[in-house]
Parts: C-alpha cells; structure tokens; sequence
C-alpha cells in the first residue's frame, strides 16, 4: 500500500466538484449499506485491462474508450445499452481490421454518472438554482427539489451499473461479439448512409478471413478471440463517497482495487496535485487514467505521474489529452516531449471532444466534426513529430441516430441539432458518426504504420 495511504485519506484533503448533502447522516448510512454490496468488477479483470494497456504503452495496441458523456437513470434501456456497445464493437472491428492493431475496448458505461460543472449555480428566466451534477447525485429537472443532492440515488447508480454491466459482460462473451456476426452488426442507419458501402465491404473482407481461418483449422471453437471479446467499464471517479463504499481489498494480492469499474479517470477539474481526488486514486491499483488539458504544466504533469505511478508501470496511467483542434500542436507537443523525456511509461489518448465544445446562437452546446478529427489529426502528428505512440481515442458517442455534433457524412447542420438533441450533458456523436471516425482513424494508423522505419528501409 502506498505510503499514508487509506481509502478515507482523501477526507482530510482540500476538494473539488464535492456536492453538498443537506443530510449527513442519510449520506453515511448510504456508504455503509454500499459498502457491503457486491464489488462491481474483479480486481483480477483490472489487472488484465492494465496488461493490456501495458501494450499500449509499448506500442503495440490502440484504445477505443467511447460512450455517454453523462448516462442517465432514465435511459437505463437494454436498447440503450446494446447500441452504443454495437457501435464500438464495430468501430474496433474497423480499427482492428482496418489498420491491423489490437483494440483494447473501454465503455464510458456502467457507471459514468457523476459530472464535473464548471459552475456550481444554472440561472434560467431570473432563476437560480444548485447546477445538475449528474444522476448519482441530483436531478437534470430545473426545480429546486430536483438539484438537491440525494444520497439515495447512489444505489439506484449502483444497481444500474450493475444491470449495464451484466449486460455488456454477455455481450461480450456470450455470442453476439463473435466475428461471425459482423454483418449483422450493421444498424438500421448504415442502409441509409454513405459509410454503408464501406461497412459491408470490411465486413466481407472478415467472412472471407474467417472462412480462410476455418480451413486452416481455426474455429469459434479452437479460438475463443473469434467468439468473444474483452470489454471494460470506466468513469470519472467524481464521487468519492461512492468511491470509497465500494473500494475493496483483493484476496488474491492483498492490494486496494476501486471495484466500482476497471479504469478510472481523474477529469480536468479535479487534478490539482495536492487534493482529495488525486490522494484518492494513487492508492487503489486499477489502471488510471489523467485529463491532461490547456492549463495542464510540464510540472504538474510529471508530478501527477509520479505520485499516481511512482513505480512507473506501464499500464497503469493512460494521458488522456483533450485540448481543442486550434491549440493541440503547440499545447501537447512539449508535454509529450517532457514525458518521453523523463522515461514516463504512459498511454496516450487523444479526447477530441471536450476542447471542441461551442455554443450556437441560441445556446445549445455542441461540437463540430470537422474540429473533432481536426484534433484527432493534430494528436497524430504530435506523436509522429517526437516519435511516440498515438495510443488511442476517448469519445463521447452514442448508438442511436441523434442530432448533438453539427457535420459528418450527413453533413449534420445547426438547424438539426433540434431533431434529436437528447443528452443530459455534452454533444456526442451519433451512430454514423462514431463510424466514420473510426476509419478516419484506421486510415490514419494504416499510415503510420506504412512509414514505421522497418517498412521505409524495406521499401
Ligand atoms: C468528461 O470526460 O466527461 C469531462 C468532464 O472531461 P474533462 O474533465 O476533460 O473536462
Ligand atoms: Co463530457
């Protein structure tokens, strides 16, 4: 265990983003009970994502982590669940096969509730009321009653992520991942769109591997990789009381694990060195993830590593950089040279989201997909420039057909953002749009690859 470490010593820390319970007692009887509640996640199952991520690190395998920026009680749908996970299957497919790199598959699901604000206060027509701080916490409905926190929704938060979770496990393992169904993957939507076409063709080009495969001898059967999948849950560990409750000691190695997901992640508001949400994290041993943005210094970054990952374990810290298409180049590039530079083994992630947020000119917050890869482009280079590992990418997505990020092959305009604009928090991308991201990205990858410098020397 780390030095001074325990699961509650982040109680004696200066915080931020912390709601304020009118109601102490019905705060602490809710971590009690939690407490004793099954953990969520298996250390033994962190430990595997974190090999997995150790092979990020080293260069030899990408990340896909996408889903909700906010899930929320009230789409706690099978329906729900089964799209978004249908949308990355196949945009790890597009990445995998596309451009030949194993894809480690992380969820913003089953469990990504809790959100950062950057204003403790929302003011509608005169109104003033405690701002929505995620369903864990309080209710999106702008009336007082709503905004107060409620210790309650902690258990709702966790039996939802427990159904999610359940749900993504059998996906993941019980049949409908396996390659033999790519074709059926395909959403209603892809009739309709121009990645259709692209779509069936990779899914064909997999039939005609597998039949290959199958007559060499290599079978669903003989090679569970082709029936099944790995697939992980992550959050923001915003929530610490919750966090706490469900903070556990593995039998097997005696080590602290947060068992409310596999991979947790510090937000961009919350990673001031000295304070609770840091002091929380660097004692539990799941891999971790760090929001590294525009104000993020060289200093504070390699302290941050340091404290989070003072044995310097590949794996266990993924940089996940969003810091918007215009400034990414100069923003990034001296962080990137500082951490290779230090000997840091890192995963780097590009969140090509949360630096892109605009509002339109009546108020509705969303993102452009032109600047979404802009930024995506803006990483790859970076990486390529001080010859490191582009690891990955952090999306905020969903699998249903709605209208929150302007652009895209449907050229989405801000006059459709009314159509199905449906999150409780960010714009994410829609179906078609996750999808065309990710071949955007598998061509970006296949690039890279082509001119490693073992093919340029054979060339
Ligand atoms: C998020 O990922 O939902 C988020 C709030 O991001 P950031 O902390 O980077 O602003
Ligand atoms: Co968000």
């Amino acid at each position: 265990m780390p030095t001074n470490w325990s699961p509650e010593s982040w109680r004696a820390l200066p915080i931020k983003q912390m709601p304020t319970y009118p109601d102490g007692e019905k705060l602490a009887a809710m971590e009690a009970k939690l407490r004793l509640y099954p953990p969520l996640v298996f250390a033994g199952e962190a430990r595997r994502l974190k090999a997995s991520l150790a092979e990020v690190a080293e260069g030899r395998a990408f990340v896909l982590q996408g889903g909700d920026c906010a899930e929320s009680f009230q789409d706690f749908t099978g329906n729900i669940i089964r799209d978004s996970f249908r949308v990355l299957l196949q945009m790890a497919v597009v990445l995998t096969f596309g451009a030949g790199v194993p894809v480690v598959k992380m969820g913003r699901m089953a469990g990504q509730f809790a959100k950062p604000r950057s204003s403790d206060t929302e003011t509608i027509g005169g109104e003033t009321l405690p701002s929505y701080r995620g369903d864990i916490i309080n209710g999106p409905g702008f009336d007082a009653a709503s905004r107060i926190p409620d210790p309650a929704r902690m258990e709702t938060g966790y039996f939802q992520s427990a159904g999610s979770l359940n749900l993504l496990r059998a996906f993941a393992t019980g049949g409908y991942s396996d390659l033999h169904e790519v074709h059926r993957w395909n959403l209603e939507f892809a009739a309709r769109s121009p990645l259709a076409a692209r779509y069936q063709d990779l899914a064909s080009r997999i039939d005609e591997t597998l039949a290959f495969m199958a007559a060499c001898g290599m079978t669903s059967t003989s090679t569970p990789q082709i029936r099944e999948t790995d697939f992980y849950t992550s959050h923001e560990a915003l929530l610490l009381p919750y966090e706490q409750a469900l903070t556990r000691v593995d039998s097997t190695s005696g080590d602290w694990y947060a068992c409310s997901a596999h991979f947790l992640w510090i937000g961009d508001r919350t990673r001031q060195p000295d304070h609770a949400h840091v002091e929380f994290l660097r004692g539990v041993k799941n891999p971790l993830g760090l929001k590294v943005g525009p104000t993020t210094s060289v200093d504070d970054l390699l302290r941050l590593i340091d404290t989070l990952n003072p044995a310097n374990e590949a794996g266990r810290m993924t940089l996940i950089s969003r810091m918007g298409a215009d400034k990414v180049e100069t923003l990034l590039a001296p962080l990137v040279r500082a951490v290779k530079r230090a000997g840091k083994k890192v995963v780097w992630l590009c969140d090509p989201m949360h630096g892109n947020t605009i509002s339109t000119a009546n108020k509705t917050k969303t993102r452009s997909f032109d600047a979404i890869l802009g930024e995506v482009s803006g990483f790859f280079n970076v990486h390529a420039a001080e010859g490191t590992w582009a690891g990955g990418v952090h999306v905020e997505m969903t699998g249903r057909e709605v209208t929150e990020c302007i652009g895209g092959a449907h050229q989405l305009s801000e006059a459709d953002l009314a159509d199905r604009y449906e999150t409780f928090c960010d714009p994410r991308l829609n179906a078609e749009q996750s999808l065309e991201l990710a071949f955007l990205v598998s061509e970006e990858l296949k690039r890279r690859r082509d001119f490693t410098p073992l093919a340029a020397a054979a060339q």
